[in-house]
């Protein structure tokens, strides 16, 4: 089922800052659309849309208003559906953002929700039973309605937390997950997610997925509520495809996720690797990658190897790769990120290396993440091509520096992190053993020291990675007989008197015999 994953590469869109075409200063989806010929020629085959639904934007559209109206200002639900149709048309498909864990204060359920009286939105949410008890260790909001009561959040002060049950229940307010106010919100879910599926929708990543269900120590309530999800769309919609924001795929692939994110925040050291003080990826060559693959192989392990763990290269949460890594240290941070199992992210832009945007004021609830929301930069028209209002009207001020990247200037340049992130797509595609299910053995991840190395295989094909970022040479053992090189970077790994010989700054991937 869902085949397609199999050799998935997603770009992720965030819909405010990719294309603007009716010229109001924010991106749309007919922009979208106009774009889907450089994403498909750059060799993703998949799209995730950050959410794009009606929304007052206290939380970038993660406060949803109406699960079931496309946001005006991004165009309509029959645009939608014409994505859907023109991403399918070239063989590519698209996930779209679900936020099941809350709405925003404006969503009607809340307004109903908030009232004295009691009606069939009273346990849409988890409210306590007197104004003056609060939910223990969630955030909440009190005294802001005539209802005698407290009401959790999941985020944000405009974001409550929909009631899906207590797994332990400890409170006389507390729902166990059968009562009937958390079944009809789980049926509430399911039927938004029937409605887009209907539409075309391929499936969704899941905003939040493991943290639905209250009180629910060893995540058996949660795991079940998503078997049961799962349930329902194999038997509805079979092919269709979900991804979740866990960050624990042993139990979110048991909950039927096909994959799952690598989260930049819990234990996961991802950010080792490209954001902290000394990323592994810096050619200072300071940086410590063991930790990263001690925690990625007790993931693997635990969810018996199937390696379905989505790398991003950033996201709309996290700091953009270019504010610690240069345009020739991202090639290398590339070559690492298409040749791990799971299908691999890319954040709008990282194809080129934009740049995180410094000093900015919060738009939307971006707070520090504003700077990785900046609008796309295509070519040197007015504002780098994404939208022709004027720079005053953009949804988030664009990198201003004369140098910006941009699509144009990279295309034209064969030297440019663009062609070697399309190369290294390339190169994935048309090896098995590179791809999402392929599995991997890792030969060499000491503390402190460099290169990375690991062996990819499917079936009969295996290849060898070797990746070393610091700018020094170094030199490991030779652990597997090597056939040809198929894809090198910065610089050929060479082999002699049993060693493997990196360049500084380099990636070299060999077939092996
Ligand atoms: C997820 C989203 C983030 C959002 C939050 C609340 O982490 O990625 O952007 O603010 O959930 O919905
Ligand atoms: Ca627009």
């Amino acid at each position: 089922m869902a085949k397609w994953l199999d050799n998935a590469i997603f770009y992720e869109i965030y819909p405010q800052s990719f294309k603007d075409t009716n010229s109001d200063g924010v991106g749309d989806i007919s922009g979208i659309i106009l774009s889907l010929d450089y994403i498909k020629d750059l060799g993703c085959n998949a799209l995730w849309l950050n959410p794009c639904f009606t929304s007052p934007f206290m939380d970038a559209g993660y406060d949803v208003q109406d699960y079931y109206t496309v946001a005006p200002r991004y165009g309509t639900n029959e645009d939608l559906k014409k994505l859907f149709e023109e991403a399918h048309k070239r063989g590519m498909h698209v996930l779209l953002d679900l936020v099941p864990g809350h709405t925003s204060v404006y969503h009607p359920w809340f307004k109903e929700s908030m009232k004295p009286e009691r009606n069939e939105y009273s346990d849409r949410y988890i409210w306590t039973d007197t104004v003056w008890e609060s939910p223990e260790g969630m955030g909440c909001l009190s005294g802001i309605s005539d209802r005698d009561g407290t009401v959790a959040l999941n985020f944000f002060s405009g974001q409550p937390a929909l009631n899906y049950g207590f797994y332990k229940v400890t409170k006389p307010w507390q729902q166990p997950m059968d009562a009937p106010g958390p079944r009809a919100t789980l049926e509430a879910m399911k039927d938004i997610m029937r409605f887009w599926l209907s539409m075309g929708a391929d499936g969704f990543r899941v905003d939040m997925a493991g943290s639905l269900v209250k009180q629910d120590e060893d995540s058996k309530g949660i795991i079940a509520l998503w078997q049961e999800v799962r349930a329902f769309l194999d038997a509805q919609f079979p092919e269709s495809v979900l991804i979740s924001e866990w960050g624990e795929p042993d139990k979110s692939l048991q909950g039927g996720f096909h994959m799952d994110f690598l989260l930049h925040f819990g234990p996961s050291h991802y950010n080792d690797l490209f954001r902290c003080e000394h990323p592994f990826f810096s050619s200072e060559g300071k940086g410590d990658v063991s930790a990263f693959v001690n925690k990625y192989l007790e993931n693997y392990q635990k969810s018996e190897r199937k390696g379905l763990i989505c790398i991003p290269s950033g996201n709309h949460d996290m700091d953009r790769l270019a504010r610690t890594l240069s345009q020739e240290e991202m090639k290398i941070a590339f070559a690492f990120l298409l040749s791990m199992p799971g299908a691999p992210f890319i954040y709008y832009g990282d194809e080129i290396g934009m740049r995180y945007v410094e000093n900015l004021i919060s738009v939307e609830g971006g707070y520090n993440r504003t700077g990785a929301r900046s609008p796309m930069q295509w070519d040197d028209s007015t504002n780098a091509g994404f939208s022709s209002a004027s720079k005053d009207k953009l949804y988030i001020k664009q990198d201003e520096s004369p140098d910006r990247p941009t699509v144009k200037a990279q295309m034209e340049d064969a030297s440019s992190l663009y062609h070697e992130v399309k190369k290294l797509i390339a190169l994935r595609q048309s090896h098995p053993a590179l791809q999402s299910k392929g599995e991997i053995d890792f030969t060499y991840y000491k503390e402190n020291a460099y290169p990375l190395a690991y062996v990819r295989s499917h079936h009969t094909e295996k290849i060898l990675v070797v990746i070393n970022p610091s700018s020094k040479q170094v030199e490991i053992p030779l652990t597997h007989e090597v056939a040809e090189v198929v894809y090198s970077c910065g610089g050929v790994a060479s082999i002699s008197d049993g060693k493997l010989i990196c360049p500084g700054g380099s990636a070299t991937f060999f077939l092996l015999a």
